[in-house]
């Protein structure tokens, strides 16, 4: 399968063809990694397609700069291959395998100016002096910095020096571009207007990219996809809207923003959860009746009312107290602490709560609530107040069954 499609590519690129194909431009292919005798990468696989931008987000230490180095060539895998257009690259070195590599610090030549620095790879290459002076002309054009084309990477902001060096390595028309966090030395304001600016000039020149990072911020912003990274393995890979919306594991739903979690009981067509029938289409190969299973739900998926009167498309689960108010400008946080719980299920094990947003305590005992401003004035609440909760929008995911309870 891999190889016909390989193949395809191969045909396509030969023809000189330079439409937007929507087939892999860059790929891995069950890719593990090993360091002596522990493992740090786990069976990756995934696509990346000409002009795509794919997010490899995950905590410090899951293998993200691993999986770049593999790519590049700087890294061999244990098992596993590297697809660049169609080609394996795998046995490749890294000079051979027209990889661009960005990464945190710029590294430009501090001794070189602004167009000096794009047109390296050009001079090393022994290309003909018009075509380097187009080049860096494109280039400079593209990455707004004409007026600057004279001045010394020192001369230059920390924005201005991550331009010059993109523009330096898209230059040599790389197959592939890999970016380490590339805005991790930029002040907040700086690295999200780079980042739109990045993102822009990569739909313009149409070259398959991987990015860094763990803002997760930055990779809903940054990419067409998002591959979230836990510990060597890639727990969930989809569009950031997918990745937030319908995360498929707890560590997925709580590592990508505040996740509040519930458990329930699968009741037919409905999840019994804290007291309130919550209605569910289910997978019934995944799902049966009776199973415990985790709710998942975004602090802004939650409303608050007083009394029973729900808007349409809300489903009550619970009624509770407020805990906490907390004005956070845009929005107001609630914490709520619920009236009722299941206590059928009972986890095993404590979930994760990576994000300092995500509320602490146990699942079923409280939950965190964002309402915007007009929300907020529609129905001021305070400390002590009751009420109802009702979702908008939730996700469903199994917890496995003990091995005991099946008998
Ligand atoms: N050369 C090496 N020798 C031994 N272990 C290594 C080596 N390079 C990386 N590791 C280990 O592999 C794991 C993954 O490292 P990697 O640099 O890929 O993480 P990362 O996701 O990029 O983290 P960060 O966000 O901190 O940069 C870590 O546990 C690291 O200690
Ligand atoms: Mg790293």
């Amino acid at each position: 399968m891999v190889r016909a499609k390989s193949k395809l590519i191969e045909i396509d690129r030969k023809s000189e063809s330079t439409t937007n194909t929507p087939q892999s431009a860059a790929s891995v292919r069950g890719l593990s990694k090993r360091f002596g005798k522990s493992s740090v990468l786990e069976n990756i696989s995934f696509d990346v397609a000409e002009g795509e931008a794919l997010v490899l987000l995950g905590a410090s230490g899951s293998g993200k700069t691993t999986i770049l180095r593999i790519i590049a060539g700087l890294e061999q895998p244990y098992t596993g291959k590297v697809i660049l257009h169609g080609r394996d690259v795998t046995e490749l070195p890294a000079r051979e395998r027209g990889v661009g590599v960005i990464f945190q610090s710029y590294a430009l030549f501090p001794k070189m100016n602004v167009e000096k620095n794009i047109g390296y790879g050009l001079r090393i290459r022994k290309r003909k002096r018009r075509e380097i002076r187009e080049t860096v002309d494109h280039l400079l054009e593209l990455v707004q910095l004409q007026e600057h084309r004279k001045k010394f990477p020192s001369q230059l902001s920390g924005g201005q020096q991550q331009r010059v060096a993109i523009a330096r390595t898209l230059a040599y028309k790389p197959e592939v571009l890999l970016f380490d966090e590339p805005f991790g030395a930029l002040d907040t304001q700086t690295r999200v207007h780079l980042r739109r600016e990045i993102r822009a000039l990569l739909r313009k020149v149409n070259v398959p990219a991987i990015f860094i990072t763990h803002d997760q911020e930055e990779a809903l912003e940054l990419g067409d996809r998002v591959a979230v990274l836990n510990n060597g393995h890639i727990e969930q890979i989809g569009t950031p809207y997918e990745i937030y919306n319908r995360p498929a594991t707890e560590y997925v739903a709580t590592f990508l923003g505040a996740a509040n979690i519930l458990e329930g009981v699968v009741r037919g067509n409905y999840l019994e959860v804290a007291g309130s029938k919550l209605p569910a289409v289910l997978d019934r190969e995944k799902f049966r009746d009776g199973d415990c299973v985790k709710i998942v739900f975004r602090p802004e998926d939650v409303v608050a009312t007083k009394g029973d009167l729900l808007r349409s498309g809300a489903h009550r689960i619970s009624s509770g107290i407020v805990d906490e108010v907390t004005f956070i400008g845009a929005y107001e946080r609630l914490r709520v602490r619920l009236a009722t719980s299941v206590d059928e299920c009972k986890t095993q094990e404590e979930p994760f709560y990576l994000t300092t947003e995500t509320p602490e305590r146990r699942p079923s005992t409280s939950i965190s609530i964002t309402r915007s401003k007009p929300e907020a004035n529609t129905l001021r609440l305070s400390t002590g107040d009751r009420i109802t909760l009702a979702l908008t929008s939730f996700t469903v995911l199994p917890i496995p069954r003990k091995p005991q309870s099946r008998a």
